[in-house]
């Protein structure tokens, strides 16, 4: 069970007593800014909800509401070993997970580095060391047994489009990747080849979101998750919806109706058209010079790659007016994303009065001297900037809900922020009570965003052994091929 916490978020406005006026004057149109009240949360939800079905209407929309051919829960009862592998931004990891059969199992993980220049690189270079790392990982736990095929649940979290289980052509980067010659492909080969050549004895079984694979290793922990979301470096989620409600799948596929189906919604492009959402000028300035201009608007508000790089930008804004750092060489801070979002996080969890912590940090990263007061500003900066995205994080929660008819469930949440930032999940459960007029307290809300089963590695085995299952029992796991053919041939790859 999670723990809310207090019940409340502590305010530490009366702390602000002693700081001079002018930076007060600062602080409260900050405040202003970045504050978003319960009628704006609750008009970003009803859009919110329209966005979602235009996902998945023929026209489409800016979310992708993606199709993941996820179309069972595990029982529980799901046995046998399988490989999993993460995709994240700065890790790769590799799991083995063999599934026990009594809703438990057992896992054996190695996480390889990913140099950071390779979010840039080129495609060789990823996919040739992803397949090194599956090699050096079955050289360490499997050595001699080549003629073994080793079944793989493949976590790539970015928005692919998928005609069936274990593909996946690649929409566009998210979270600051841009590689170059995998947008508008299929992933899927591309692995496969490199681990042909690298002589790897790894089939691709599934290829699945990390919302998705929370989401079923949440179920399989506890069956009454019902979605699974992802706060972290970006910010998605998945959930079921029935063929019936998915119009952009009719005539392309063989299922009836009723079929539950796990969609990828890719909620991070939520408000691309830029209607709803309250974007500062500091959004604006992440969003113009990141590598995707107009993609992303939601995850470039809530998710942890930018936390800090709005704090940092609001920062050098007051440095510039004069508010703040007087006579002293910001030069350090001129860096961008040179604040992450656990240095945010350190900010808020600063216990002492006078944030000693906040004074250290400063010093150590930037060679900035803070007076108290100064500091106060940045605390509250930061309080604003976390509680602004835990806020609209969950009118995606809420929206998801309401689309469905959900009042009661357990949303299964993983990613840094979600686990790592202070009062990230009592903040989210604060705005969803708000949205829907719950009495009670926060531990009472109908719907609980709680910490996740881990999805990448748990996850994606069961996704896999569910797709050998179905296979075997002669299910279908994709489009019909007439179906991927036309609407192959409607991607114009
Ligand atoms: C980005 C990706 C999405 C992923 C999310 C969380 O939004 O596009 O696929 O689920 O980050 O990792």
């Amino acid at each position: 069970m999670v723990h809310l916490g207090p019940k409340k978020p502590p305010s530490r406005k009366g702390s602000l007593a002693d700081v001079p006026r002018d930076l007060l004057e600062q602080i409260s149109q900050l405040e202003k800014l970045f504050t978003v009240d319960t009628q704006k949360l609750k008009a970003i939800v009803a859009h919110f909800v329209s966005e979602l079905e235009k996902g998945l209407s023929k026209e489409g929309g800016s979310i992708p509401m993606i199709p993941t051919w996820v179309m069972d829960l595990p029982t529980g009862t799901e046995k046998g070993a399988f490989l999993a592998l993460d995709m994240g931004g700065t890790n790769l990891r590799v799991c083995e997970i063999t599934l026990l059969g009594n809703r438990d199992f057992d896992i054996v993980q190695s996480k390889y580095h990913m140099p950071p220049d390779m979010k840039t690189g080129t495609s060789e270079q990823l996919w040739d060391y992803i397949a090194d790392c599956l090699s050096a990982f079955l050289k360490a736990h499997h050595p001699n047994e080549e003629s073994h095929e080793f079944h793989l649940g493949f976590t790539f979290s970015y928005p692919c489009s998928q005609t069936k289980i274990n593909n996946g052509i690649l929409q566009r980067w998210t979270k600051g990747f841009d590689i170059d010659g995998v947008e508008g492909k299929d992933v899927q080969p591309m692995l496969e080849a490199a681990l042909q050549r690298k002589k790897v004895p790894i089939k691709v079984t599934a290829l699945i979101n990390d919302t998705t694979g929370t989401m079923v290793a949440s179920n399989y922990t506890d069956p009454e998750t019902q979605m699974g979301v992802i706060f972290g470096t970006g910010c998605n989620a998945a959930y079921f919806d029935y063929v019936k409600n998915i119009p952009k799948l009719e005539g392309l596929v063989d299922l009836d109706p009723e079929t539950p189906i796990a969609i990828n919604c890719e909620w991070g492009a939520f408000d691309n058209e830029h209607n709803i959402l309250p974007r500062t000028a500091y959004d604006i300035q992440i969003d113009n010079d990141s590598p995707r201009p107009n993609q992303q608007a939601f995850e470039k508000i809530i998710a942890g790659l930018y936390l800090g790089e709005i704090q940092r930008l609001v920062i050098l804004d007051l440095v510039n007016q004069g508010f703040i750092f007087e006579g002293q060489g910001v030069e350090n801070l001129k860096e961008a994303y040179s604040l992450d979002a656990s240095f945010l996080s350190q900010i808020e969890e600063d216990p002492f009065e006078n944030l000693t912590e906040v004074e250290d940090l400063f010093q150590s990263k930037f060679g900035i001297q803070t007076t108290e007061p100064e500091r106060k500003l940045i605390r509250r900066l930061a309080e604003l900037i976390g509680t602004r995205a835990a806020r609209l994080s969950a009118c995606g929660v809420a929206a998801i809900a309401q689309k469905i008819g959900l009042k009661k469930c357990h949303v299964g949440a993983d990613g840094s922020v979600f686990n790592k930032y202070p009062h990230f999940p009592e903040r989210g459960a604060q705005a969803l009570k708000e949205i829907f007029d719950w009495e009670g307290t926060l531990e009472e809300n109908p719907i609980k965003v709680q910490p996740a089963e881990d999805g990448s590695g748990v996850g994606a085995a069961l996704i896999a052994a569910l797709t050998l299952k179905r296979i075997q029992n002669g299910g279908s796991v994709g489009m019909t091929a007439d179906g991927e053919r036309r609407y192959l041939k409607g991607l114009n790859l």
